[in-house]
This record gives C-alpha cells, structure tokens and sequence, in this order.
C-alpha cells in the first residue's frame, strides 16, 4: 500500500513538473528555433565576433579560454589579437568583463548572466527565440518587451539592425505572432543569419569538446568499417579449406 502511495506521488510530481513547464513556455516563442550546426567554421567565426562586437559588452563566457577559441575555430592569433581579444586581455585568459555587478544592477536592474552555460542549460531555441522576438512595449523601462523572457530587462541591442516588431495578440490577450512595423539595416535572412550565427557561437562556447567530439567520432567509424571488411575477409580465406 505504502508502495503504491509514493508509486502515485512520483506520478504526480513528474506531471506537474511537466505541466508546469509546459505552461511557462509561450507557445509563440517556441515557434523560433535555430538551425545551425557547430561544424558550420564560418558560422562560429562570425558568431564569435558579433559576439564580441555586441555581447561581450555584458555578457561573460568565463569558462571559455580565448587561445582554446581562436585554435578551435581556426583563427591565427595574430588574426584573433587584432578583431577578438576582450579589451585589456592576453589571448590565454578566459572571457571575463569589468562591469562591476553593482554597476550593472543600478543600469539594468539585473545583472547580466554570464553566458557560457546558457545554451545547454536553456537550449539553442531560446536563444534564438531571445533574439528574434523583442518587439515594441511603451509599458517597459527599456520600451521593448520580449516573448521568450518576458519583461526582460535586457536592451533591445539589436534593433537598428532588426528594424521594430508589434505583437499580435488573440481575442484572449495571448500572443499569437509579431509584425514587422519598421525596417532595419539588415535584411530580415540577414537578420536570421546573424542571431543564427550568435545562437551558434554560443552553442559551441557551452561544449567546446563537442567539436572535438563529432570529428574523433568519424575517425573511429571509419576504422571500425574498414575494420570490419579486412576481418571479414581475413575470416574468408581463414575459412576457405575447412568447407
Ligand atoms: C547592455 C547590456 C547587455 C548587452 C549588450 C546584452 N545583454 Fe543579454 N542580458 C542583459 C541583461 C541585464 C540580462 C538579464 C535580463 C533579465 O533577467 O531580465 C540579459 C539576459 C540575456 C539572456 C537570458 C539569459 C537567461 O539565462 O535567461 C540571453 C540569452 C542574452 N542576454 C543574450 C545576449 C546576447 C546574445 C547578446 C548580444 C547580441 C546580449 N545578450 C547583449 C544585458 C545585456
């Protein structure tokens, strides 16, 4: 008896835990998904520097060496030095900003999280979703809100590049879509192009050994096939005077 009550109590909980975030999730945010891939270099190579051209400014990666980033991406150091190097940094520290917290929670009312980690513990999508929905709010202390983290106190860093969005609501006040309302300097591909690419970056910034990874793992697949012919074929002639 005892064993079906706590067999019924993790029921619950697991259903409730789904339900619940289910229902945290907008479901126009999750119609935002990226599409890139960590073996697309150029891709990385132009994540990484709208990364530091954008982000960088806020956001930490203080997991993720400098020098590890520009061989992994095969940038030369000379290369990376000039376009990439955080200001006042040497190529073999890791990247950390000098905004003080204070400072950051008086400008923003939060401080900026550090972002290393953020796509596997949140997932690509909603980087990518974080991105691409900021749209117009008079209501808000920055005059822009944001379907996947609602009234984030995050800027809207890229709207001269993105152009405005309004949301569009249903007849019960639940989002439904965001409108294109003013043109930006990029186009809207360009556009996608560009938090694909950050959306990348920082995929790659969460699992750097993952590159690593994926190209080992062809290696031993191919030894393995190869392997697997020349025994068959040793088994063969080994076999061939027994029949
Ligand atoms: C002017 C400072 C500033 C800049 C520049 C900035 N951010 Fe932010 N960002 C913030 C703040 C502050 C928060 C916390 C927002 C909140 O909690 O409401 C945040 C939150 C986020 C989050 C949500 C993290 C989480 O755990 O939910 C993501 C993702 C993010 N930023 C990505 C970016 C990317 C990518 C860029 C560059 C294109 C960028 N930010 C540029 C200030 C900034």
């Amino acid at each position: 008896m005892i064993k079906n009550n706590i067999l019924v109590f993790i029921f619950l909980v697991i259903i409730n835990n789904i339900s619940y975030s289910a229902s945290q999730k907008s479901e126009l945010a999750t119609k935002y998904k990226a599409t890139n891939s960590i073996n697309n270099k150029a891709s990385l190579q132009r994540g990484a520097k709208y990364y530091v051209n954008y982000c960088s400014g806020c956001h930490s990666l203080k997991y993720m060496r400098m020098s590890t980033l520009a061989d992994d991406l095969g940038i030369e150091d000379a290369v990376f030095s000039k376009n990439l190097l955080f200001t006042g940094k040497k190529i073999g520290e890791t990247m950390t900003i000098s905004m003080k917290e204070s400072d950051a929670e008086s400008w923003f009312n939060a401080i900026p999280p550090d972002l290393s980690l953020t796509a596997r513990s949140k997932g690509a999508d909603y980087i990518f979703a974080k991105l691409n929905t900021y749209y117009e709010d008079d209501s808000t202390n920055t005059g822009f809100n944001n379907v996947a983290l609602p009234n984030t106190s995050m800027p809207n860093i890229l709207a001269n590049l993105q152009g405005g969005q309004k949301i569009v609501l249903d007849s019960n006040n639940n989002p439904v879509s965001l409108e294109k309302v003013s043109e930006g300097i990029y186009t809207e591909a360009e556009y996608i192009q560009l938090t694909n690419d950050i959306t990348n970056f920082l995929v790659y910034v969460s699992e750097p050994a993952k590159l690593k990874r994926y190209s080992i793992g062809f290696w031993v697949l191919l030894f393995i096939f190869i392997f697997t012919i020349i025994a068959y074929y040793t088994k063969k002639e080994f076999w061939k005077d027994v029949h």
